[in-house]
């Protein structure tokens, strides 16, 4: 790599770790996170340090077998992306088939380029995007855009979706409250699958990142813990289609861990240039 390429990537870096933030999803914070190990992959020094993750004592691996190849989706042509992603949101928003449905303010499908290389999967909606129905409207998805600026991207060519669609509330009689996130638990994941699984076939992007723990353990299907899962890329294989062409997925941090542990910040970006990397992205433009 060259001097000049170097000092573009530090810039970069520069303005990606210079953005530090509250969330008001956290509330602890939590320990550092050791830098990266020989293999590349990250792990924290106090494997309790990802507690990002940690509240997840359910194993998060599918019970089926993924899907046949009788069962490909095809390519399809842009237009045909966006009728067949708007049918999917309408669908999606008259959802009731967990208890998140009779709770939620506003289903958030998802939302962005139809045609995009990358796709952001973080893991349901928080008390904004639960008001406004969009993904990655709070503080996190404040970080989250400039994350995807950092790549070289803007939000408007990438998409962003969910594994729940709905807002996991830890005390759902009380959805005005603050604070009130929680993870979705197995069962709300196992509801929402083939929503997202649609979501991805659809789109198709050449790679996916997992936005914290709860994605990376869904979609790779491992119940590893995130600093396990980060680091490398894995195939994507899903349940209930199989993918017109290959989509490769990478786990990272997701932005509200990183809001309240910026240290990690380091490590989130080195996986982003990874995907930077395969794709050519070269960062923001000066
Ligand atoms: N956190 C998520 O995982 N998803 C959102 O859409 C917002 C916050």
């Amino acid at each position: 790599m060259g001097k000049s390429e170097l000092r573009r990537l530090a810039g970069a870096l520069k303005h990606f770790l210079s953005e530090q933030d509250e969330d008001e999803f956290i509330t602890t914070p939590a320990a550092d996170a050791t830098p990266a190990s020989a293999a590349g992959v990250s792990r924290p020094a106090n494997p309790k340090a990802m507690q990002e993750g940690s509240t997840l004592t359910i194993d998060f691996r599918r019970q089926t077998a993924p899907a046949a190849t009788s069962n490909t989706t095809p390519m399809m042509t842009t237009a045909q992306k966006q009728a067949a992603l708007a049918e999917l949101a309408q669908t999606i928003k008259v959802c009731s088939r967990c208890a998140l449905g009779a709770t939620r303010l506003n289903a958030v499908p998802g939302e962005g380029n139809v045609d995009a290389d990358v796709m952001f999967v973080g893991e349901g909606p928080g008390y904004d995007e639960d008001r406004q129905g969009r993904p990655f409207v709070g503080r996190a998805g404040q970080l989250l855009d400039k994350m995807i600026v950092a790549m070289g991207l803007t939000r408007e060519q990438v998409f962003i979706a969910n594994i729940a669609k709905c807002h996991p509330m830890v005390d759902p009689q009380h959805p005005e409250k603050h604070g009130n996130d929680r993870a979705p638990n197995a069962g709300e994941i196992a509801c929402c699958r083939k929503f997202l699984e649609q979501q991805i076939a659809i789109v198709c992007p050449k790679y996916i990142v997992a936005l914290g723990g709860v994605s990376a353990k869904a979609l790779i299907s491992d119940a590893k813990s995130l600093g396990a899962l980060r680091g490398q890329f894995y195939n994507l294989n899903l349940d209930s289609v199989q993918l017109p062409r290959p989509v490769q997925i990478l786990a990272t941090f997701h932005p509200a861990a990183l809001l309240r542990n910026p240290n990690w910040k380091k490590d989130a970006w080195k996986d982003l240039q990874m995907v930077m990397a395969q794709l050519g992205l070269k960062g923001p433009a000066k």
